[in-house]
């Protein structure tokens, strides 16, 4: 497909016309009952690991709503396998062995993809070929501190203590196993670029723990190495998660991604001015606004859409992950609105 030709790609890049493109993080997934019917019969790792099984739960959301991006069907722990990590999902990450010495963290490779996540690359050509080409197919890698913390950890936590002492006792350790993830992810993304991806995104759900100066000295070099890097390789625009990253935007300016994207607690005009007037964003209506009466959601909605008019472009998403316990109608309802509100 011509570089660029989705109305998603285009607001990616910065362009304005048409409508604001909406999709929905974690949209392929459990509020929806054709997801949950498919779930009871094949377990989630398998799942992500059967590219005909993933390539179809990627396009279910996109049957029901006129949602301008897919994104494909899989998980940031997936490729961690691939680099010799033992993994589990209960519903969350479970890690068989945690990383807690430079000697467990030198016992992992580099990721190669095609050896690795073979069955990803061809989700994403499966899912590519019955999408339409108006729709953008967005491919996605953990940011590398967000890795690392399940990594060490071991599976999920409110704080993840392990992993940011692990980052203060052993920084040499630590230091080297961030920067073999942000090699593998660089090549983990430029494939699914190659294999199809219209777009790449990097989740960094947990760098909100980190105040200015820890991102400056553990995590912003590497990223603005693996975004650099991922251009070199690909054409594709690059997004970048930093959920609860409030403090962190001039921070996460530098890392030079196409767009930033925001979590629900800060107004969008707030990340602009944080970001500057050129910035592209993404985000960020509270999960929680699908609960509300549909005059109210409208309301949020409509707010969402004002905010997001202060940036250069808007990619309009929930702020995070969409709850499980939504009622699919609420969507319906989001993407029409955000459609017709936003039409020109
Ligand atoms: O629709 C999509 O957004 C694409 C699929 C997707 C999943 N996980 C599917 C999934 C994506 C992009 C992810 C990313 C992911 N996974 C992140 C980053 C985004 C974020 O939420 O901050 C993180 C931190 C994970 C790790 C992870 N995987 C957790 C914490 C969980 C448990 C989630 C929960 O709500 O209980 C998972 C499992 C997971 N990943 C599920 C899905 C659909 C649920 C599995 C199931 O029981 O069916």
């Amino acid at each position: 497909m011509p570089e660029g030709r989705t109305l998603f790609e285009r607001a990616c890049r910065g362009e304005r016309g048409g409508h604001a493109p909406v999709w929905i993080m974690r949209q392929a997934g459990r509020y929806l009952p054709e997801y949950r019917k498919l779930r009871e019969e094949v377990d989630f790792l398998t799942a992500t690991k059967t590219p005909e099984v993933a390539a179809r739960i990627t396009l279910q959301p996109m049957e029901r709503y006129p949602l301008d991006a897919a994104i494909l069907f899989s998980d940031i722990m997936t490729p961690l396998e691939g680099m010799g990590v033992g993994l589990d999902f209960d519903p969350g990450p479970v890690l068989e062995r945690p990383i807690r010495s430079a000697e467990d963290a030198r016992s992992l490779r580099p990721l190669d993809p095609e050896e690795g996540t073979p069955f990803v690359l061809e989700a994403i050509r499966l899912t590519r070929a019955e999408l339409s080409p108006d729709r953008a197919l967005i491919g996605f890698a953990g940011a590398p501190f967000t890795l690392f913390c399940y990594l060490v950890q071991g599976g999920g936590s409110k704080d993840f203590m392990e992993a940011r002492s692990f980052l203060r006792l052993e920084t040499e350790a630590a230091t080297a196993l961030l920067e073999l993830l942000g090699d593998s992810m660089v090549r983990y993304l430029a494939a699914q670029a190659r294999a199809g991806a219209d777009a790449v995104m990097l989740f960094d759900s947990w760098v909100g723990l980190l105040g200015p100066d820890s991102y400056r000295r553990f995590v912003l070099p590497l990223m603005r190495r693996v975004v650099g890097e991922v251009r070199a390789a690909t054409h594709v625009p690059i997004i970048y998660f930093a959920n609860g990253g409030a403090t962190l935007l001039r921070d996460v300016k530098e890392v030079g991604a196409d767009v930033v994207g925001v979590d629900w607690t800060l107004p969008l005009s707030r990340a602009v001015a944080e970001l500057g007037p050129d910035a592209v964003v993404q985000g960020n209506l509270d999960p929680a606004a699908l609960f509300a009466p549909r005059d109210e959601l409208d309301r949020a909605i409509q707010g969402v859409l004002e905010e997001g008019a202060t940036a250069r472009a808007h990619v309009f998403n929930l702020g995070h992950g969409i709850h499980r316990t939504t009622d699919p109608d609420q969507v319906a309802f989001l993407v029409d609105r955000v459609h017709e509100h936003s039409a020109r």
